[in-house]
């Protein structure tokens, strides 16, 4: 049920009535989103009258235009978690980077391209909702700065080491190269993940209380990274 909606050059109040009509439409509704601004504005409306109702992700972040995907929960989630959310989005980083594998097992080399412009940006999002929003507000409530988060840590950086090395082979048309680095990616992502959805995501969960709601309203209003 996936549609697109180009919503350049219309004001954050329309926009958000447009995209609440759609949603209102029920539950599996997807739609890929272009806005000539950040969204934020159109994110504050939704947040505000629809918390627990959305989700979105970026698709595209250009100077003069933004993409994202929008899309309904089956369900509303009154009170959201860190598990929750964050396990969410490692989901969608995989279906993501499953399209960017079959496009470079099919030698679609433009196909390779723009899914492995999605998947990054995904990554990105995911590292800096992580680093910048939930890390920091972990160690803080357990005052543990050299545990789990800075393993964390590094193992963003060994994956962005891999991103950067398929983005490498991509640019030289090497299609096995972005396989080869997808599929080191793969397991560290897999092993990494696991360690967060077992341990570090349910601790946060338990520690920072009250406080995880919000905290998932802040990741989830971070701007888009443009990388
Ligand atoms: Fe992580
Ligand atoms: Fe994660």
């Amino acid at each position: 049920m996936e549609q697109a909606i180009n919503l350049s050059g219309t004001s954050d109040q329309d926009a958000y009535t447009r995209l609440r009509a759609e949603l209102e439409k029920g539950a599996g509704v997807e739609i890929v989103v272009t806005l000539d601004n950040a969204g934020t504005g159109v994110l504050s409306l939704m947040q505000e009258h629809l918390w627990g109702e959305f989700e979105w992700h970026p698709l595209s972040v250009q100077p003069a235009s933004f993409q994202f995907l929008l899309k309904k929960l089956p369900a509303k989630v009154a009170r959201r978690a860190i598990g929750e959310f964050l396990g969410a989005d490692h989901r969608r980083c995989d279906e993501s980077f499953i399209k960017l594998e079959n496009a470079a097992q099919n030698q679609d080399v433009s196909g390779a391209k723009l899914h492995f412009a999605q998947f990054n940006l995904a990554m990105e999002q995911h590292f800096a909702m992580e680093e910048e929003v939930f890390f920091p507000a972990f160690e803080r409530a357990t005052g543990m700065t050299q545990g789990p988060t800075m393993v964390m840590r590094m193992e963003h950086r060994q994956m962005r080491g891999l991103l950067a090395q398929a983005a490498q082979a991509l640019t030289q048309g090497k299609l096995e190269g972005v396989s080869r680095a997808g599929s080191t990616l793969m397991i560290l992502m897999r092993q990494h993940n696991i360690k967060e959805e077992q341990m570090l995501y349910p601790m946060a969960d338990q520690h920072l209380g009250k406080d995880v709601d919000g905290l998932v309203r802040s990741m989830q209003k971070l701007a888009p990274v443009s990388k």
